[in-house]
């Protein structure tokens, strides 16, 4: 078996990964250097899809604040998030961007050079940076990628392994996180990798719902690592349902339609014609739970599997210039927005819990840290503010490099009793008595009891159903199986996480955010959501 040694391994190069790596390349002298490693191309990754954008709390723009944000933020997560972290995380926002902004990555701007802001749900003031149009994720990612890749200062830093799955932390006897166990895809091959410190950048877990706006590499992989190696988890009871992603018959891809585009004056319709979303104070940009469970109630009462989004609103050439991607899919899946109504319908998007992790990073086991949609640092409570996430990427991944810089980052290849046999169970030849398994039904059979049982409505009996799918597949997988391919590692990763999203449900045994219990429907919870604008009180 092969082994390498680094200071710093980030496994996932996601807008966290790589903002991460840079910043450590530029910040600290790594003796073994870092090594970026990613189970597709260093260019994929969950958060280049992002569309919508990235929260800027700037002083420029004057009707905003940070205790305005901060308001809007714990009021989406219904009084859950924590009110420091939101704090910090809001007050940096500006450091952020102008970090991006240093980087290469170019924000819209008007026709004066300076920053445009868009709207999403549940914020108060325009405040949301974007860049071409409907492309935020994949500029930033853009940007972040030629840096690493381009710019020798920090490149030479940076090691990269792509098509490898990180598939094993290698904990030690005293329970400290010293590397992982990498798997090549294309040479079929096991390396141990040590490192001082290991970060968790693998993004999301929405393909554990048969819907979902995420791309097919957001299979929860670093959650599943952390929850074999019993780090803490949190808060996984909070799925966040976009309500609107484009919804065509006979394809279940889910094709993600921003919430900026009712930021813009888009509106959602019924069958009936009717703008349905007006009867809410916050209309069409209430909070995304709220339009998510709107939706869902009028596609239960018309039987029909979508409602409809009306972009006609938006004059066309405003249209084609903040979302140039969005008017091209339409098109050229026959709708043309400038007169058609787009059908929608909701898909899961984001997970607001996680790894438990400080604002910096740190996980319950040491040396091991996690960032961006795979933490849990209570940014976003039960349910996130819109554009939020990428926000919350870049301050992390700065605080974590603060942190290192106080730390020994010498790579150590020392083997104790616990790590050797783990080496030993990737170097045995005796692995292979495992029956041929359809990972692809298992993987759809999942993906179809967690949509229908612990999705946007969930009650004790479904989500008991889906706990016993879940250990149904276990059972024909087998909970030991020795793994040797991408998709029986990610089956293997999914099955963690459906099962953590489902006993965390279970648990919770009130409706709050985007976790909505049918059995427990408590009115009084949801009036606790709310929160005077311009404030900075957490409710309570
Ligand atoms: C969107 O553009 O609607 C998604 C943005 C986000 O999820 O933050």
């Amino acid at each position: 078996m092969k082994h390498s040694k680094y200071s710093v391994i980030i496994v996932g190069s996601g807008i966290a990964g790589l903002y991460t790596a840079i910043k450590l390349s530029e910040t600290i002298n790594l003796p073994d250097g870092i090594l970026l490693l990613t189970k597709s191309q260093l260019s994929e990754s969950n958060s280049r899809y992002a569309q919508g954008g990235i929260v800027g709390v700037l002083p420029e723009n004057k009707p905003d604040s940070v205790s305005l944000h901060v308001a809007d933020t714990i009021k989406a997560g219904c009084g859950l998030s924590d009110f420091n972290v939101v704090k910090f995380i809001s007050e940096n926002s500006q450091y952020a961007i102008k970090d991006l902004i240093s980087y290469g990555v170019e924000f819209d701007r008007d026709s004066k050079n300076g920053l445009t802001f868009t709207l999403e749900g549940a914020h108060s003031v325009r405040r949301i940076l974007h860049v071409g149009g409907d492309a935020t994720g994949y500029g930033i990612e853009k940007a972040l990628v030629d840096k690493v890749r381009n710019d020798d200062a920090i490149s030479q830093n940076i090691s990269i392994y792509e098509q490898s799955h990180a598939v094993e932390l290698l904990i030690d006897s005293k329970g400290a996180c010293r590397g992982v166990v990498a798997f090549n895809e294309v040479t079929n091959e096991f390396e141990t990798i040590y490192a001082a410190a290991t970060i968790l950048a693998t993004g999301g877990t929405g393909q554990v719902y048969k819907y979902t706006t995420n791309p097919s590499v957001a299979t929860g992989d670093g959650l599943a690592l952390a929850i074999r190696a019993k780090a803490d988890i949190k808060d996984m009871e909070f799925i966040q349902f976009h309500p609107t992603a484009l919804s065509l018959e006979n394809d279940e891809s889910r094709f993600l339609i921003s919430e900026s585009v009712r930021g813009e004056g888009a509106k959602l319709v019924n069958d009936s014609d009717e703008y349905f979303m007006d009867s809410h104070p916050q209309k069409d940009l209430a909070p995304r739970d709220v339009v998510t469970r709107e939706i869902y109630s009028q596609m239960a009462a018309s039987g029909c599997g979508h409602v409809y989004l009306d972009a006609t609103l938006i004059p066309i050439e405003k249209f084609t210039e903040r979302f140039p991607n969005i008017y091209k899919t339409c098109l050229k899946n026959g709708i043309d927005v400038t007169k058609d109504y787009i059908p929608v319908s909701p898909a899961a998007h984001y997970c607001m819990g996680g790894i438990k992790t400080s604002i910096d990073g740190k996980t319950s086991i040491k040396s091991l840290y996690a960032i961006g949609e795979v933490a849990c640092t209570s940014l976003h409570g039960a349910n996130r503010l819109a554009s939020n996430s990428l926000l919350e990427c870049v301050v992390t991944g700065f605080e974590l490099v603060n942190t290192l810089s106080f730390s020994n980052l010498e790579g150590s290849d020392v083997i104790d009793d616990a790590i050797l046999a783990i080496l030993k169970k990737y170097s045995s030849d005796e692995q292979d008595g495992y029956d041929e398994f359809d990972v692809k039904l298992a993987i759809s059979k999942l993906k179809n009891t967690m949509w229908d049982n612990a999705g946007i409505v969930r009650d004790e009996n479904s989500l008991l159903l889906a706990l016993s799918d879940i250990n149904k597949l276990w059972d024909s997988f087998g909970r030991d199986r020795f793994c040797t391919t991408a998709e029986e590692f990610e089956l293997r990763n999914l099955l963690h996480v459906a099962g953590a999203i489902v006993n965390f449900a279970l648990k919770r045994k009130e409706s709050i955010g985007a976790h909505y219990r049918s059995d427990y429907v408590q009115p009084e919870i949801a009036k606790s959501c709310e929160v005077v604008h311009g404030t900075s009180v957490p409710v309570k």
